[in-house]
């Protein structure tokens, strides 16, 4: 039997979910997979996680180095999270031969190249399917299901938290402060929300993604980004009634040789299977040239699913023998040409005017000066004025922000209230 020696760092929540699974899960794996997985380290200042968890203490320490020198680990996880002292260790352990596993999104999706870099130089494998989706297998289906395909599109929930929030508002009509709170005191939100909220988190795993989906470095700083911050409980209200739900996207499109590479709140049709994605759950939904429409739906976070992942990369690292590269040029200096910044969409527009003669034509008139065609307009008349609520057509954002900048200046306007994009 074919024994391989395993190394955690870290014992956190994921660390800790991946230990229970690799013990509980010990005989099944050498029956199924053939290999004896041995846990030989771990690396974690809090001692009192270790025996909670039933570990002998004699394999717990703060060292990095007595990881690197043992020739009998193969294989590394890692549950640090952020860029240092993750990196440091990973490329340590990457130059010494030992594959890694990891859930780090932020560390992989800045310094993917560097890391296959020094993984070619010591020959060993990186494996990241726990970095996005949590529990999902969306990397895997990427790199090894999808060869008959080109893919034209990835769209995905892929951020629990902000799904939690928008999801609860929906539902309940709250407001964002008082529902993000609830979430922060439920222990979705972390107390520094900003990576979920703002759309970092997505970011980095739509990095990752769409990399692999169309076979070309999508680096961070070429996709769009937008957070939640913004999403009142009107437009969720309004939204409704044009049959919409409310969601924080990750969108990557191929539009002939451009990519476009998107995070932010969308409106899609009550019955985009993605509608039905509640709560902290995740999906991808994936449009291949061949297969069609697939989706992948299911936990992106958690000890125990995210371990799921992490464990499925352990197996798959110590029974393949040739480690696996990208294809493509995966250096983040990338040339921006490829990628699109003027996207072309629907739109939600909801404003506050005056509720008097000639506005709606005023308005319109903008529109129609920049070529932007309306397909729905909705009026609420209130005691201080009306809210108008347009649906425009597909249109370059481009010819939105410049009608919407000259609409902001007609006396008639008090204020733009609400911009959301519209996915179909
Ligand atoms: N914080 C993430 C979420 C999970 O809320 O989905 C880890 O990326």
């Amino acid at each position: 039997m074919k024994k391989i020696g395993v190394a955690l760092l870290g014992l956190g929540t994921v660390g800790g979910g991946t230990y229970r699974i690799l013990k509980a899960n010990h005989d099944r794996i050498m029956e199924n997979d053939g290999v004896d997985i041995e846990v030989r380290h771990i690396i974690e200042r809090d001692v009192k996680k270790a025996e909670a968890l039933g570990v002998d203490p004699a394999i717990v320490g703060c060292d990095i180095d007595k990881v690197v020198q043992d020739d009998k680990v193969q294989i590394v996880a890692e549950f640090f999270g952020g860029i240092e002292p993750a990196k440091t260790f990973l490329i340590k352990c990457l130059l010494a031969g030992k594959s890694i596993v990891t859930a780090n999104k932020e560390l992989f999706s800045k310094h993917w190249d560097e890391l296959e870099a020094a993984a070619k130089k010591g020959g060993a494998g990186l494996y990241f399917e726990a970095s996005c989706v949590g529990g999902v297998p969306i990397i895997r289906t990427l790199t090894d299901s999808m060869q008959g395909n080109n893919i034209l599109s990835l769209m995905g929930i892929v951020n629990g938290t902000t799904n939690f929030i928008l999801s609860k508002m929906a539902d309940e009509g709250s407001d964002y402060a008082e529902t993000l709170k609830e979430a922060q005191n439920l222990g979705y939100a972390e107390a520094n929300p900003s990576a979920d909220v703002d759309g970092f988190d997505s970011t980095y795993k739509l990095s990752i993604l769409s990399s692999l989906a169309f076979r070309t470095k999508v680096p961070v700083p070429c996709i769009y980004r937008e957070g939640i911050g913004k999403v009142s409980k009107d437009d969720i209200a309004y939204g409704k009634r044009f049959g919409y739900t409310l969601k924080l996207l990750a969108i990557a499109k191929q539009n002939g040789d451009k990519i476009e590479a998107r995070v932010h709140p969308a409106f899609i049709p009550n019955d985009h299977p993605l509608a039905s994605v509640k709560g902290s759950f995740n999906a991808v939904h994936i449009v291949g040239d061949n297969v069609g429409d697939i989706m992948l739906y299911g936990r992106g976070a958690g000890d125990l699913p995210t371990g799921s992942a992490i464990v499925s990369d352990i197996v798959y690292a110590a029974t393949k023998a040739e480690p696996k590269y990208t294809s493509f040029d995966n250096r983040n200096d990338v040339s921006t040409e490829k990628f699109s910044t003027d996207f072309e969409c629907k739109y939600y527009i909801r404003m506050s005017v005056a509720d008097e003669a000639g506005v709606l034509a005023k308005i319109s008139g903008v529109f129609a000066k920049n070529n932007v065609s309306i397909s729905t307009m909705v009026q609420d008349v209130a005691a201080d004025g009306a809210k108008l609520i347009f649906l425009l057509h597909k249109t370059k954002e481009s010819a939105v922000n410049a009608s919407l900048r000259e609409i902001e200046s007609l006396s008639c306007v008090k204020s733009i209230d609400g911009i959301i994009r519209v996915e179909e």
